[in-house]
């Protein structure tokens, strides 16, 4: 009970002083302040008489998109400290000639600004007088404006309190300024979904405090700079869908608290440096659609922490590496649409955590021996489509309902694998002839010597005939 007269002190005192600052001055708050703030919000509001129904927005006409924070001057008064006007906050909404006024500038205690969905059609920029002066500025998010449009002014390097910088969804344009490396507290960048261009500056590795860096879903250009290799406490980068190239840089390797790393959509060749082997905190890598062109690297198998591993269309070749079966927390494979040939390992079918197997489209031969249980969980989730080297020995395969994608995958024919299935009644079961005719229906298993056809599927269908004929005829 102690700390209740303490409290109540506190606040008779506060209450005290604040009662005292209005009546010395204009109201609870600096006058100058205040109007700023109403120039500001009748730039942005469709309300005119909004300043008039919240002639005391921090105190006692409070509206949900302004906050305010007590200074600690003599007599304390009243700061905005946050703007805010997004999706929830719907009334009043933004007028259509919404614009951002230079009022902002009375407003010096301003840490948050965030302007959601807001300028739609009259054309707004990001003014470098404005903002090289709103050094308070802690977060600044203009998000899903597309009247937002222009270049990132350098100027917005001087607001060196930055944190978080957000300009998604927009329709800004031109380079990313190299001065920007100079926000050395930036935690957030993300300036995804705009049309910003050339290439990324070295200086990006500048900012030290950077845990997460969204530049997706723009024409970026040019290689991935080494320098992002210093960003220590990096845990995300998504750089997808741009035309970046050329070779992942080594130094990323460094990243050692990097979770999530999306390449996917880009220009960017193998093969994947070695050096990523330090990744070792890595839970997403998806690199969908690059021209890689190269192997899967042995080291995956070191990425412990990996969920989710994407490389479809990526070119790769080789064989799947036995170390995949070491990622003992992997949910997700895609490594369909590339040219990957030898086995399927069995050991893939004993990953616990594994519920998405997608093999299609590429050159995997032999026999798939998967076990049961997981053949029977994975459902539709396993795609061994379009391998036409690839059969199966298991004749649950063949079952109903186990997996429309793994039906088109044929029954290995020979000798103990072929005499309980089926479908292979009334067939020739002449071992000698099962154990070299491998064409099953229209999917012929080839020869170890046509191993790596480029799919000519004609052709190997011509040649089961041949072998069949040849068959008859003895
Ligand atoms: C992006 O920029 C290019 C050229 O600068 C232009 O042709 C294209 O229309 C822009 N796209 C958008 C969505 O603004
Ligand atoms: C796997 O996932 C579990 C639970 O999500 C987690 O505790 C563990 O650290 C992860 N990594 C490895 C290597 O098991
Ligand atoms: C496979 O990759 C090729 C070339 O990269 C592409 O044209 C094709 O659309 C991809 N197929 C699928 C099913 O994604
Ligand atoms: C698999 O592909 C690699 C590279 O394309 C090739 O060198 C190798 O001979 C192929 N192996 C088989 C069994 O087809
Ligand atoms: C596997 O990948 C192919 C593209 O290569 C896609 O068409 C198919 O839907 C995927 N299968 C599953 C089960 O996701
Ligand atoms: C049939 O093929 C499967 C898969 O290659 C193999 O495990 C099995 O031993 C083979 N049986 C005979 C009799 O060759
Ligand atoms: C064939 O099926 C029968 C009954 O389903 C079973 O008893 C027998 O072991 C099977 N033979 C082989 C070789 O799998
Ligand atoms: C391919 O054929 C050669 C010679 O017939 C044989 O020694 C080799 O084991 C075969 N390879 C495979 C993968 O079947
Ligand atoms: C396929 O295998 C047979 C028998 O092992 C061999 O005679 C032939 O040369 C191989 N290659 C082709 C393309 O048929």
């Amino acid at each position: 009970m102690a700390s209740l007269p303490l409290f109540l002190v506190v606040f008779l005192v506060l209450r005290g002083g604040l009662i005292s600052g209005q009546q010395n001055s204009d109201g609870i708050m600096e006058r100058e302040e205040l109007l700023g703030l109403f120039e500001v919000l009748g730039g942005l509001l469709e309300d005119p008489s909004w300043a008039q129904d919240h002639p005391q927005p921090c105190d006692e006409t409070p509206w949900p998109g302004i906050q305010c924070e007590i200074g600690d001057e003599n007599p304390p008064s009243f700061h905005v400290t946050k703007i805010h006007i997004g999706p929830d906050i719907l009334t009043p909404p933004c007028k259509s000639s919404a614009s951002l006024s230079s009022s902002l500038l009375k407003l010096p205690y301003l840490k948050t600004l965030s302007i959601f969905n807001c300028f739609l059609t009259t054309p707004v920029t990001l003014s470098p007088s404005l903002f090289g002066a709103l050094s308070s500025l802690e977060t600044l998010a203009l998000v899903s404006n597309p009247a937002l449009s222009g270049e990132i002014p350098p100027e917005l390097s001087k607001i060196t309190n930055l944190r978080v910088l957000s300009l998604s969804q927009n329709n800004l344009l031109g380079n990313i300024p190299r001065e920007i490396g100079g926000l050395v507290r930036l935690e957030q960048l993300d300036l995804s979904y705009n049309n910003l261009s050339g290439e990324l500056p070295q200086e990006i590795g500048g900012l030290r405090s950077l845990t997460i860096l969204d530049l997706s879903w723009n024409v970026l250009e040019g290689q991935v700079p080494s320098s992002v290799g210093q960003l220590q406490v990096l845990q995300k980068i998504d750089m997808s869908c741009n035309m970046l190239r050329g070779l992942i840089p080594p130094n990323v390797g460094q990243l050692k608290r990097l979770v999530l790393f999306d390449l996917s959509h880009n220009l960017i060749n193998g093969p994947i440096p070695e050096t990523l082997s330090g990744l070792e905190n890595l839970e997403y890598w998806v690199a969908d659609k690059n021209p890689i062109n190269s192997e899967i690297p042995q080291f995956v198998g070191k990425l412990k922490n990996l969920i989710s591993l994407s490389f479809s269309g990526c070119g790769l070749i080789g064989k799947l590496p036995n170390s995949l079966s070491s990622l003992k927390n992997l949910s997700s494979l895609s490594l369909d649409n590339n040219s990957l040939n030898g086995t399927v390992p069995t050991s893939l079918g004993t990953l616990p955590k594994l519920d998405q197997l997608n093999l299609s489209n590429n050159q995997l031969s032999g026999a798939l021996s998967l076990p049961e249980d997981f053949i029977g969980r994975l459902g539709k989730r396993l795609d061994v489509r379009g391998n036409n080297g690839l059969c199966a020995i298991n004749p649950l395969y063949k079952k109903k309902g186990i997996s429309a994608n793994l039906i088109s995958a044929p029954v290995c024919l020979n000798a103990s694998g072929a005499t309980n299935d089926t479908a292979l009644a009334g067939e020739d079961k002449e071992p000698k002839v099962s154990e070299r005719m491998k064409p099953f229906g229209q999917y012929p298993v080839e020869n170890n010597s046509s191993g790596s056809p480029s799919n000519s599927n004609a052709k190997m269908v011509s040649f089961g005939f041949v072998v069949c004929f040849l068959c008859l005829l003895l």
